[in-house]
């Protein structure tokens, strides 16, 4: 790595910035860096020592082994040391650090007129009540509790209650339908299932309770008993005042399992002893999709965890206890974990939570948010900076922004031109953008700019963070040096990376381990500039990022798979203006099958209902037939270069039967 000379346009963090900044230049991230690899043991210990040990490690704070010919895969954290996620990240606050009025919370609805504040001290009270409750329902160490709820107070408070006895919470996002919501739960063999009566997204109601029943009632139909209570949180009906749709009435209820939220958290008792954990016992499980098709349980640990996370937020963010800072993704993704629950309250940071929309009710939401609560920190993802940028800069200019300072950026790759909007107009030229490169596998940020210290190239998440030591490969698992493209991978562990996934550990190793031995790999690739720049060039197996969510082929084409028409089907990916890539599906039909508009919509009914509304197909395309090798492997490069309508093809001669590729490209205008 050097000190950047590139000719391209830099653009340089601002002196301000560097003031006060907890990484102030370049020459600081660098000698941080150097020893954040050479010294691991102390450079970890330092970040520790801050935080709560009930009792302290007697193992080094890092070991692994990345190497299966070697034996076993792992990553161990202070072995021996025992403490509590929800201890660190409120009592220290409250008991300790005197932060107990500062706000945690500024919670914006989905309508402007529904709002609330959270400080540190009443939070922790919450957590303290709902840890109780789940302790009356039989919870204990170790148990799984699934998690179904949109972007309320109650989501936070009810992972954190997890955390304070030891439970793993599954959090599975809102928008996913009964069916992912019962592999989820069946999977993680939860006993619990926390959820909410509905929401509202925009104007359109959601009737989570609902989808929750039919989860269960599907998981039910598989054999599984697992969950025997399902906590109902009053929040559509209660806190959105419409009044009519849903109420204890009307939502559907299941006496012998259903429990209303509000009725067992009145009478709760506000204290909870932490159960004190070991530093490798589970946090959390997240699913994220896999390469198979069937969603992989990634499993993150109490301290190694608490420690990345902590200070990535710090430092990414340059955090400062005047600060207001705004994540806007969903707590049901990775990003929402890392960087709206763990990472900000361990610094005790001001946080807002957005329930909404950014173009609800209306295009400068975003906007005024930012004004309302002069949000300081700003992380969104590139398909939002899109998504807004196509309204102008009319409805930026009625919100003053000017207590920006920092603008991030997470979920895929940004184009420069995105980059440069979110720079110049909303962050007025004055924010460096942090584009900030990770996955649901790392826990934290791993290659990502530092704000006061880095010079930025608009689309690069330039280096990596402390600890971490990424390499290039090729093919051959050779590594390349200088400037170069491959394979990402990473040489050895910080602390916040994945352990296992969950029940699977050989899954775990064949997915990340199998393919270049003594390293982690990605399946990104990566570029690295002559100064010595990483920049991601997208998923090289057969996954697809579709507005920031990563969902694989094989999932959205066994969807496809369970229509009676389908006989075979492959999904790609195509660009899209706003959402990065959008998925392009070709099906095959059984014969006498017809393909017509009616089938076309009621795929896209299915997969909708299969995954969820994230992964609704943009084009179906009707294939006689699908390019093959002679082995039977699907060509999906052909396919990407069909969808895109790339005439030159190169060398098709590896095909069983050249002609299928002139057959998709004629049949092509009727599904564009
Ligand atoms: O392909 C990379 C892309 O998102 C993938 C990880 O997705 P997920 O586990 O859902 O986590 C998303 C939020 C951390 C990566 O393998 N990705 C994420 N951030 C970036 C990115 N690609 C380019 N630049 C980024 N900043």
């Amino acid at each position: 790595m050097v000190v950047p000379e590139s000719q391209e346009k830099m653009y340089y963090p601002p002196v301000e910035l560097q003031r006060n900044a907890h990484v102030p230049d370049f020459n600081s991230y660098l000698v941080m860096y150097k020893k954040s690899l050479e010294n691991p043991e102390a450079f970890w210990r330092e970040v520790a020592d801050e935080f709560f040990w009930k009792k302290p490690a007697t193992g080094p704070m890092l070991q692994h082994n990345f190497d299966m010919t070697k034996g076993n895969i792992f990553v161990n954290c202070m072995e021996g040391a025992k403490t509590n996620m929800c201890y660190n990240v409120l009592d220290r606050h409250v008991k300790e650090g005197k932060l107990g009025e500062k706000v945690a919370y500024y919670w914006e609805g989905n309508s402007p007129d529904h709002h609330m504040t959270i400080t540190y001290r009443q939070l922790l009270s919450h957590v303290c009540r709902c840890a109780n409750v789940l302790k009356q329902m039989g919870v204990k160490r170790g148990d799984r509790v699934s998690i179904y709820l949109p972007m309320i107070p109650e989501l936070i408070v009810t992972m954190l209650a997890c955390a304070r006895i030891g439970a793993v919470h599954s959090i599975v996002f809102a928008g996913f339908s009964s069916e992912s919501l019962c592999e989820r739960i069946m999977d993680a063999q939860s006993s619990v299932l926390v959820t909410a009566d509905g929401v509202y997204r925009g104007e359109k109601l959601i009737n989570l309770k609902q989808i929750s029943d039919e989860a269960l009632e599907k998981c039910r139909e598989k054999g599984s008993s697992g969950v025997t209570t399902c906590l109902v949180i009053k929040h559509q009906a209660q806190r959105t005042r419409t009044g009519t749709s849903c109420n204890k009435l009307q939502t559907p209820w299941e006496s012998e399992r259903d429990v209303w939220w509000d009725e067992v958290m009145r009478d709760s008792p506000d204290e909870c002893e932490p159960e004190w954990m070991d530093a490798e016992d589970p946090l959390f499980i997240l699913y994220t999709s896999g390469s198979t098709g069937k969603p992989k349980g990634v499993v993150h640990t109490v301290a190694g965890y608490l420690l990345y996370t902590s200070l990535t937020f710090r430092y990414v963010f340059d955090h400062h206890p005047d600060d207001v800072y705004w994540c806007t993704a969903d707590i049901g993704w990775i990003t929402g974990h890392s960087y709206i629950t763990y990472g900000p309250l361990a610094n005790g940071a001001t946080s807002v939570l957005f329930e909404g929309l950014p173009v609800h009710p209306h295009v400068g939401r975003f906007w005024e948010i930012i004004e309302k609560y002069k949000v300081t920190k700003f992380y969104t993802a590139p398909t939002a900076i899109r998504l807004l940028m196509k309204y102008g800069q009319e409805p930026l200019r009625k919100y003053d922004l000017s207590s920006l300072r920092i603008l991030g950026t997470v979920g895929e790759p940004i184009n420069p031109e995105a980059w440069r909007w979110y720079h110049e107009v909303v962050g007025q030229g004055r924010c460096p953008v942090v584009d900030t490169f990770w996955q649901t596998e790392t826990g934290g940020h791993v290659l990502t700019p530092l704000p006061a210290a880095t010079p930025l190239k608009p689309g690069s998440a330039t280096f990596p963070f402390f600890g971490v030591e990424p390499a290039i490969l090729n093919e051959h698992g050779e590594e390349l040096e200088g400037v170069t493209e491959g394979y990402l991978v990473f040489r050895k562990p910080w602390p916040g990376i994945m352990r296992t996934i969950y029940k699977n550990q050989e899954l775990f190793e064949n997915t990340y381990f199998r393919k270049f031995p003594g390293f982690y790999v990605t399946g990104d690739g990566c570029r690295r500039d002559k100064d010595g720049y990483y920049w991601i060039t997208g998923r090289i197996d057969d996954m697809l990022n579709v507005s920031g969510h990563l969902m694989s082929t094989a999932e959205v084409e066994a969807a496809l798979m369970l229509h009676q028409s389908v006989s075979e089907a492959a999904v790609v990916s195509r660009p899209h203006k706003v959402k990065g890539e959008c998925l392009y599906c070709f099906v095959t039909l059984k014969d006498s099958k017809e393909f017509n508009c009616k089938l076309v919509e009621d795929l896209k009914r299915l997969v909708r209902e299969k995954i969820g509304p994230i992964a609704t197909p943009d084009f179906i395309q009707n294939a006689p037939a699908l390019p093959k090798t002679r082995s039977g492997k699907i060509m999906r490069r052909i396919l990407r270069q069909i969808a895109r309508n790339e005439k030159d093809l190169g060398d098709l001669s590896t095909l069983a039967d050249p002609k299928v590729v002139e057959v998709l490209f004629n049949q092509r205008s009727e599904a564009a």
